[in-house]
């Protein structure tokens, strides 16, 4: 059993046991170290600075020494790091130190004579319930589109990607994501980490280009207390919170030089510190970078590090925008009006042919993400339980129009006068007839609209 023990210890928690008393931590390192890795120490100081200065999970702690006051060293530790779990040892007859305790921030208590099985209960319902809070804090970023099936095209590039995500799957690999804005990165990012076998750990997007310089790096890498004049309590960074999981870093081309050095630095050493500390706290986390800008370029006119996006670029996922894969519009619009129609309890069937016509004509400059907010308002809107063209957009009922439909075989007068008619009729149609609406859209004066109109036999 003693040699087993030390193979297993590299992976388990680390309980630190404090009492002034040796027997009692010779007792609590026998109860304890079959489940944990135990350290121990005799002192308040001693306590503290193991703290500082290496991995602790639990902290054990008696209440009720003759030569030190615990309910100090518990203030101590929680103002030190809230977040690490402190059980109390009280004697039987001093229920009142236990309740001042626990309203201290201890997590639980036990009563002393120990009773070894409750010790190490104790012990892991503590370090449970802190998993839990980390639990709740990386469930709060993840949405519905968390899965691979989640991911809709048929296109041939959207096909490439799939291909790609089935093998990267499979590794750790570092990913980067490039791809306009709306082009579904960060779904890309999700479905890698849902699928792999991380997906039980923590996914962590962090905006790169949206925290301010003066935060981001205690962001990334956390800080201690003191670090700086706002850091008044201990706090983990992104890297620390992702743990075994996926940190996202999104849009990174955002990142400012010297961010990206010591962005650079953590990842090459697979290692950081907190701002203001000392302890090198090791880095398991897959990358999973995005961009909206040609990172290459960036490097290029020397806005971003060549050696970080060689570190970044490890598996390039290219996300083409929604107009260089038109044929994945429909399937995206039943995909979206399916889910509108579930969330605002209708039964719109569908668009029809003219309708679908427009959309995939359009030129969807927010891609994926203006498709997906417009059926969303349509799914709201509609009545009918059909979109006709006339319940689509301004804008894309003008611009997804007039590309098709003409015979390239006239004289351009002829085709001008044809497109005239054709755009003016849309509009009137458009606004109901409104001439006055119809000429503001246009631009151009109410008279000359009525002219038109007469030229081209447009009726009123
Ligand atoms: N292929 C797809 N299938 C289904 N939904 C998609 C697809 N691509 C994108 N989406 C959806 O479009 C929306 C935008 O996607 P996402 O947020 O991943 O884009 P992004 O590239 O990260 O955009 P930005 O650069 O603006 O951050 C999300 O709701 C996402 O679920
Ligand atoms: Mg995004």
């Amino acid at each position: 059993m003693a040699q087993n023990k030390k193979i297993n210890r590299r992976n388990l928690p680390v309980i630190l046991a404090v009492d002034d008393e040796p027997a009692v931590l010779a007792s609590l390192e026998a109860i304890l170290e079959n489940d944990f890795e135990v350290l121990t120490a005799s002192s308040a100081k001693e306590a503290l600075e193991k703290i500082n200065n290496q991995e602790v999970n639990l902290v054990f702690l008696d209440i009720a020494m003759p030569d030190m006051d615990g309910m100090q060293v518990l203030r101590r530790i929680k103002e030190y790091d809230q977040n690490l779990p402190v059980i109390i040892a009280t004697a039987s007859d001093s229920c009142r130190k236990a309740v001042e305790a626990m309203r201290a921030g201890a997590s639980d208590y036990i009563v002393k004579p120990f009773d070894a099985d409750e010790v190490v209960t104790v012990a892991k319902k503590a370090l449970e319930q802190k998993e839990l809070v980390k639990e709740v804090a990386c469930l709060r970023s993840q949405r519905e589109d968390i899965r691979f099936e989640n991911i809709v095209g048929k296109s041939r590039k959207i096909k490439e990607v799939f291909a790609i995500i089935e093998k990267v799957i499979k590794t750790g690999a570092t990913v980067l994501v490039s791809g306009e804005s709306g082009t579904g990165k960060e779904l890309i990012a999700r479905a890698i980490h849902f699928n792999s076998a991380r997906k039980e750990k923590p996914f962590i997007p962090i905006n790169c280009a949206g925290i301010p310089e003066s935060l981001l790096e205690s962001e990334l890498f956390g800080h201690e207390k003191g670090a700086f004049t706002d850091a008044v309590c201990q706090k983990l960074g992104m890297f620390e919170l992702a743990g075994e999981g996926t940190l996202f870093l999104d849009e990174v081309s955002g990142l400012k030089f010297e961010v990206q050095a010591n962005l650079l630095r953590a990842l090459e050493e697979r290692e950081i510190r907190r701002l203001g500390g000392t302890k090198l706290i090791r880095i398991d986390a897959r990358i999973i970078a995005a961009t909206n800008v040609d990172l290459s370029q960036a490097v290029r006119e020397g806005k971003f590090r060549p050696d970080l996006y060689y570190r970044l670029n490890v598996v390039p996922i290219h996300l083409a925008p929604l107009r260089e894969r038109r044929e994945d519009i429909p399937l995206l619009v039943e995909h979206f009006l399916e889910r509108y129609n579930k969330i605002f309890r209708k039964e719109i069937k569908g668009l029809t042919a003219e309708a679908m016509d427009y959309l995939c004509n359009y030129e969807w400059p927010g891609n994926v993400r203006e498709l997906r907010n417009i059926i969303e308002r349509m799914a709201a809107l509609n009545d009918s339980g059909i979109i006709a063209p006339k319940d689509l957009p301004f804008d894309i009922f003008v611009k997804g129009s007039f590309i098709k439909g003409f015979k390239a075989d006239g004289a351009l007068r002829q085709a001008s006068r044809d497109f005239e008619r054709q755009y003016i009729e849309a509009v009137l149609e458009r606004v109901e007839g409104n001439q006055v609406m119809a000429a503001k859209v246009l631009g151009i004066h109410r008279n000359a609209l009525f002219n038109k109109m007469k030229i081209l036999g447009l009726k009123k």
